[in-house]
Formats: C-alpha cells, sequence, structure tokens
C-alpha cells in the first residue's frame, strides 16, 4: 500500500467535523455540533444545518491542518460522507472535498456513513478483529450486519420503522425532554427504579432479526397520561423504557452471534454511548464467552475520525471514483 494521510470530512445531519487519518493513525479531529442552533426548532432544520455547514466547514479543515502541523499539499486523498443524510448537508461535504481534490489533483472518496460508524471501533487502541457482528444503532437507522472485512458487509436485520435513536428521541418529545433526546432521557431513566414499568420488547418473540422500535413510544405516551408531573414515576418510566430497548438490542444481537457463529459483536451509532445498553450487551454477550466492541464515546455519535479512517482504507485499497460531486441521500450498506 502507498503511504497515505487522509482528510475525512463528515456533514450528512448535524455535526460538522474534519478530521485527518494516515498510516501513523489518528493525527487530529475536530466536531461542531449544531445542537444550539436547531434546539429551539425540536429537531434538526435542514437548510439551517446546510448553511451553518458551509459557514464551519472550511474553517474545521484549516483546524486540523494547523492541529497536525501540516498545510494542504501533506494530503494524499480525501473522504467525504456521501450518504445517507439530508441532501443540502451533504452537498457541502460534497463539495468541498471534492473541490479540495480537483485543486490538490488528489483521489477522493464518498464513504457511507453507516460504513463510517460501523469501522469507528477499530480507531480504538485494541481493535476486534475480523469476522464480527455489527450492531449500528444511530438517530437514522437499526441494522445487524455480519462484517468479514472493509466493505463485507451482509445484512441480516434491521428496523421495520423507527431507529433506537429515533425512539429515542421521539420518546424524549413526549415526555418534554427537550431536543436532542437520547442522553435527556438517559439521564431521567438514570433517577429509576428498575422493574416498576415492563414494557414490550418487540418482535423478540418470533425468530428473525429486525426491530420494530415505534410501539414503544406509544406505550410510554398511553402510561404518562396516568402519571402526570410525579418526578419519580417520570424517571421509573424513563428506565423501563430505556430497558426495553437494550433488552431489545441485546437479545437480537446474541442471536445474530449464534446465527453467525461468530463471537465478537461490535456496537457503533449515537445510541451505543447509552450505558444501560453497554451494561445489558456485555453482560450477554460475556454469558455466551462472547467480546463486545465500542467506539469512545465521542466517536459513537458522528465525527470524521470515522469517515477518515473509512476513506484511507479504501482509497489504500485502491478505489477509485469519478470526480463528480454526487451524494446519495438514501443509500443502503
Ligand atoms: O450516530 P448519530 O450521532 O447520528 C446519526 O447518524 O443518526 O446518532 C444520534 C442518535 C440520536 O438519536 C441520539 O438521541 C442518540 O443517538 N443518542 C443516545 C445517546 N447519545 C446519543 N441515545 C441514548 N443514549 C445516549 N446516551
Ligand atoms: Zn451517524
Amino acid at each position: 500500500f502507498p503511504a497515505m494521510r487522509v482528510l475525512g470530512i463528515e456533514s450528512s445531519c448535524d455535526e460538522t467535523a474534519a478530521a485527518l487519518y494516515g498510516d501513523a493513525g489518528l493525527e487530529a479531529d475536530v466536531v461542531h455540533s449544531q445542537t444550539d442552533l436547531h434546539a429551539e426548532h425540536g429537531g434538526v432544520v435542514p437548510e439551517l444545518a446546510s448553511r451553518d455547514h458551509i459557514r464551519r466547514l472550511t474553517p474545521l479543515v484549516e483546524t486540523v491542518l494547523d492541529r497536525a502541523g501540516l498545510t494542504p499539499a501533506d494530503l494524499d486523498g480525501i473522504a467525504y460522507t456521501a450518504g445517507p443524510g439530508l441532501v443540502g448537508a451533504l452537498l457541502v461535504g460534497a463539495t468541498v472535498g471534492r473541490s479540495l481534490a480537483w485543486a490538490l489533483d488528489r483521489p477522493a472518496v464518498g464513504v457511507h456513513h453507516m460504513e463510517g460508524h460501523l469501522l469507528a471501533p477499530l480507531l480504538e487502541p485494541e481493535p476486534p478483529a475480523f469476522p464480527f457482528v455489527a450492531l449500528l444503532v444511530s438517530g437514522g437507522h437499526t441494522l445487524l450486519a455480519e462484517v468479514r472485512g472493509v466493505g463485507e458487509y451482509r445484512l441480516l436485520g434491521r428496523s421495520v420503522d423507527d431507529a433506537a435513536g429515533e425512539a429515542f428521541d421521539k420518546t424524549a418529545k413526549i415526555m418534554d425532554l427537550g431536543y436532542p433526546g437520547g442522553p435527556a432521557l438517559a439521564a431521567l431513566a438514570a433517577e429509576g427504579q428498575p422493574g416498576v414499568y415492563r414494557l414490550p420488547r418487540p418482535m423478540t418473540d418470533k425468530p428473525g432479526l429486525d426491530f420494530s422500535f415505534s410501539g414503544l413510544k406509544t406505550r410510554v405516551r398511553l402510561e404518562l397520561e396516568a402519571l402526570g408531573e410525579d418526578r419519580q414515576a417520570r424517571a421509573d418510566l424513563a428506565r423501563g423504557f430505556e430497558e426495553a430497548v437494550a433488552e431489545t438490542l441485546a437479545i437480537k444481537a446474541t442471536r445474530a452471534l449464534g446465527a453467525t457463529g461468530l463471537e465478537t459483536l461490535v456496537v457503533a451509532g449515537g445510541v451505543s454511548a447509552n450505558a444501560r445498553l453497554r451494561a445489558t450487551l456485555d453482560a450477554r454477550v460475556a454469558e455466551r464467552g462472547g467480546r463486545v466492541y465500542y467506539p469512545r464515546p465521542a466517536f459513537c455519535t458522528d465525527n470524521a475520525a470515522m469517515i477518515a479512517y473509512a476513506g484511507w482504507c479504501r482509497l489504500g485499497a485502491g478505489q477509485n471514483e469519478p470526480a463528480a460531486i454526487t451524494v446519495h441521500p438514501r443509500w443502503s450498506l
């Protein structure tokens, strides 16, 4: 493989990020979150997201180069998130990435955002070895895949409705916890008692590896009507919701290990930051003699380190693409 130092760019939703990954490992990474910009609207406003990416991205690229003591000429390639995501937001990263690549006469590659998440645990000091089962739990996607190597993914199951993160966000909204809802709901659940509310573990009684999370928020809404403002009861309910999601994910993930005969589970995406989910998965997978790998918390949610790394793998292996600015707002892994 040629020596390779890749600039990674992420702008698929409400985080703008840049990072440098090279043969010596991760050299720099920065993330700017737009949370404050969208909070007053209760969710991501696509047009506001695109405009903020335009404002932030070029300065962030300069920041990572400065931090690593490098100039654009030191880059050997560029990777940007090409999808899935918000079309306007994606186009900002794709345009900046492709333009830089053209100006520097370097190759560029459009990375699948979920491949970025999937490979994020490989950035850790003790990375998992291939093959493994990946459980990807983000705001837009929930899926299980068998991973034999970079680019060798077999889909085992996915959510037929809401993603796990979406379930957290929508339930948090019903409970008036603001945006983004996942961390807020987890914080409330931490004050709750286990076992007070037993919510369903959807689709675990039937065989198969698909998920369905949209019914849980309805259950929470119904329970909430009976509760009023009782803070402890609300915390108990949040705890019940979190347990239902964590248990459901753990049941299906261990089922996927059984079905593939693998012992290594890799968990990534925003919801993999959830402490209860981690504890549940660790316990269930340890019971069967397996091991679970996660990214560090900062690389569970959207970041450019995972995009730079995926690009480094792909460009290093000689992947070549036409120099067109193309994005895929909907794109299967
Ligand atoms: O991967 P990510 O940053 O963006 C997407 O690609 O979607 O995931 C964001 C999702 C949001 O739904 C957010 O509420 C959820 O991850 N999330 C959490 C936690 N931290 C982030 N959900 C539960 N517990 C957390 N600690
Ligand atoms: Zn993501």
